[in-house]
């Protein structure tokens, strides 16, 4: 069985409870609930998780060269600031997604930048929670063809 890991990133545990305009109703247990089952229909293992803390984003992306085969990760604001999680996310060889749940390139100028999905394969954002299932069908895509 192949094993992803889906990073989540600071205040995203505060989902159902937080801009509900921009970010929908559903809360991170919900989304991870919805997260591990769509993996469990593709055969894949889903390790789901969140930091409000960078430098524990980053060992998060360390682990993925040597115990997954894939990753998925919302980094949150710190999209927006981090060349350190960019750093990080360059060094792993495994496919790699960035998602949001909102469409940042309709938003505030500063939410246009993303620096971290330069170092990603692809990024899926504007469907809500939505955007979590399309990446993980196109994280077990890219898992069997890259
Ligand atoms: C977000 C978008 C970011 O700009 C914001 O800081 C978040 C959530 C999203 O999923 O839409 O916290 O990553």
């Amino acid at each position: 069985m192949k094993k992803i890991i889906l990073i989540n990133g600071p205040n995203l545990n505060l989902l159902g409870n937080r801009e509900n305009n921009i970010y929908g109703n559903h809360s991170l247990e919900e989304i991870k609930k919805q997260s591990e089952e769509k993996s469990a229909e593709l055969n894949l293992e889903c390790f789901f998780c969140q930091s409000n803390n960078e430098g524990e984003l980053i060992n998060f992306i360390h682990s993925v060269e040597k115990e997954y085969d894939g990753l998925i990760i919302n980094p949150a604001a710190f999209t927006h600031t981090s060349v350190a999680l960019l750093d990080a996310l360059r060094s792993i060889s495994k496919p790699k997604i960035e998602i949001h749940l909102s469409n940042i390139y309709t938003r505030e100028e500063y939410r246009k930048k993303s620096i971290t999905s330069e170092g990603v394969d692809g990024l899926i954002c504007g469907f809500g929670s939505l955007s979590y299932i399309l990446a993980i069908e196109a994280i077990n895509n890219l898992i069997y063809t890259k």
